[in-house]
């Protein structure tokens, strides 16, 4: 460190903290960024399969999941995908829109960490890295902050020490803890955008199956429909379509898949078939891989003669084909999972400011607070949201 004393420190060089830290420095303040990691922006690297799914176009509210679902409004309406999409467009980074507005870099991610960089650079923000931070106090109106590289003072002190997700990048609980000792309520964390587990005694008969991918339509007992891909594993079911309705999905409660979402309706559809006459196996295939059906049928006892079928029976075949109640027993864990659910409460922080309503001169912006987006760039879109209307206020 070469100061002793900084306007803001700020905790945590992901996604939210290089923004916040490069927003501070315009505005003329004298900022500390500082991370335990080696390096910034470790999320960022492997994010999006390595291209940084960076934001979406098509922003709003919905796509976000908080205790208080108003509470994401002000900062998303006040920094829109437009304002981060200019700054990829002035660092020349080459991108591509994908299904659902969705945003990638098409040379990889690390040029949004290295434009993040070179932003950190021009605002004059100091970076320090490798920098355990082993207390904090505020002690008058003044944080002091002890860390492995030297005693610190600031004014204001801004936590963005991220959710717990992928802990081999150097995700931990530090913001959470920091809350909890100026007693802030901390909704209770688990894993989010994840794959799910199904339960052992059923594991054969899935990883029979695995690597087969199919279009599926999945709703959890509570949240909204999603519709995509559906990829079938060892361990139960990923792809990101399970991905997202995993962010909604409780242990014990089932999740409902319709195997057909392309036909309007099922109920007609197999009427039709019966009628002329048309194999079940053979009209399934042209939807699902061939070695499904087969392990569809055989496990449903569905035989393929439709013609034989009572009403009652075609309904049962219809239910089993749009409405198949399955019961995950667990997720794959914070290992294996892009985000975490849960967080600071956003009840303890300004929507406006991200300052704590009781403590002031602190702030907690991106996902360690209780905010938690939809796949498709949503999360990056709230770090970059939440640490853009925080640095107005430092
Ligand atoms: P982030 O995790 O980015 O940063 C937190 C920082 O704090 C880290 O640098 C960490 O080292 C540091 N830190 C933690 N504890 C500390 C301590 N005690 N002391 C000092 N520093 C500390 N989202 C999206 O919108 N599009 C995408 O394509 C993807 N893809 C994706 C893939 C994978 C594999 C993962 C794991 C996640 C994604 N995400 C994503 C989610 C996205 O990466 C995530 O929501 C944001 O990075 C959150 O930004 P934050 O700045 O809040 O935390």
């Amino acid at each position: 460190m070469t100061q002793l004393h900084y306007d803001v420190v700020i905790i945590g060089a992901g996604a939210a903290g290089m923004v916040c830290a490069i927003q501070a420095g315009y505005r003329g303040l004298n900022v500390l960024l500082l991370d335990h990691a080696p390096k910034p922006g470790a999320k960022i690297r492997i994010s999006g399969g390595g291209k940084c799914n960076f934001t979406n176009r098509r922003v709003e509210p919905k796509h976000f999941i908080c205790a208080n679902p108003h509470f994401v409004k002000s900062a998303l309406a006040r920094y829109q995908p437009e304002a981060f999409i200019e700054w990829v467009e002035r660092h020349n980074i080459a991108y591509e829109e994908r299904d659902n507005g969705q945003l990638f870099t098409l040379e990889g991610a690390g040029q949004i960490v290295a434009m993040l960089r070179t932003e950190l650079d021009w605002a004059g923000v100091e970076l320090q890295l490798n920098c355990d931070v082993v207390a904090v106090i505020k002690q008058h109106e003044t944080w002091s902050i002890s860390t492995s590289q030297g005693q610190l003072t600031s004014a204001k002190l801004v936590v963005a020490t991220g959710g717990l997700s992928y802990p081999k990048l150097r995700a931990s609980d530090f913001g959470m803890k920091l809350a909890k000792q100026y007693g802030l309520e901390v909704i209770p964390s688990r894993p989010g955008l994840v794959p799910l587990q199904m339960p052992a005694r059923q594991r054969a008969w899935w990883s029979d199956l695995s690597g087969l991918s199919l279009e599926v339509a999945v709703t959890a007992q509570r949240g909204p429909r999603f519709e995509g891909a559906m990829l079938i594993t060892h361990q139960g079911l990923s792809g990101p379509c399970i991905l997202q309705v995993s962010n909604y999905w409780q242990p014990g409660e089932p999740i409902s898949l319709n195997l057909l979402p392309d036909v309007k309706n099922v109920a007609e559809w197999l009427l039709d078939l019966k009628q002329n006459a048309q194999s079940l196996s053979g009209a399934l295939k042209q939807h699902w891989p061939k070695r499904l059906v087969q392990a569809w049928q055989t496990k449903f006892e569905f035989d393929d003669h439709l013609a034989n079928y009572t009403q009652l029976r075609l309904d049962q075949l219809g239910t089993s084909l749009t409405a198949w109640s399955i019961y995950p027993d667990d997720t794959a864990g914070y290992a294996k999972a892009e985000v975490s659910l849960g967080g600071v409460s956003t009840d303890e922080v300004s929507s406006k400011t991200f300052e704590t309503h009781k403590v002031s001169g602190l702030y907690f912006i991106g996902e360690v607070l209780d905010v938690t987006g939809h796949l498709g760039g949503f999360n990056f879109q709230w770090a970059w949201a939440s640490a853009h209307a925080c640095a107005q206020d430092l």
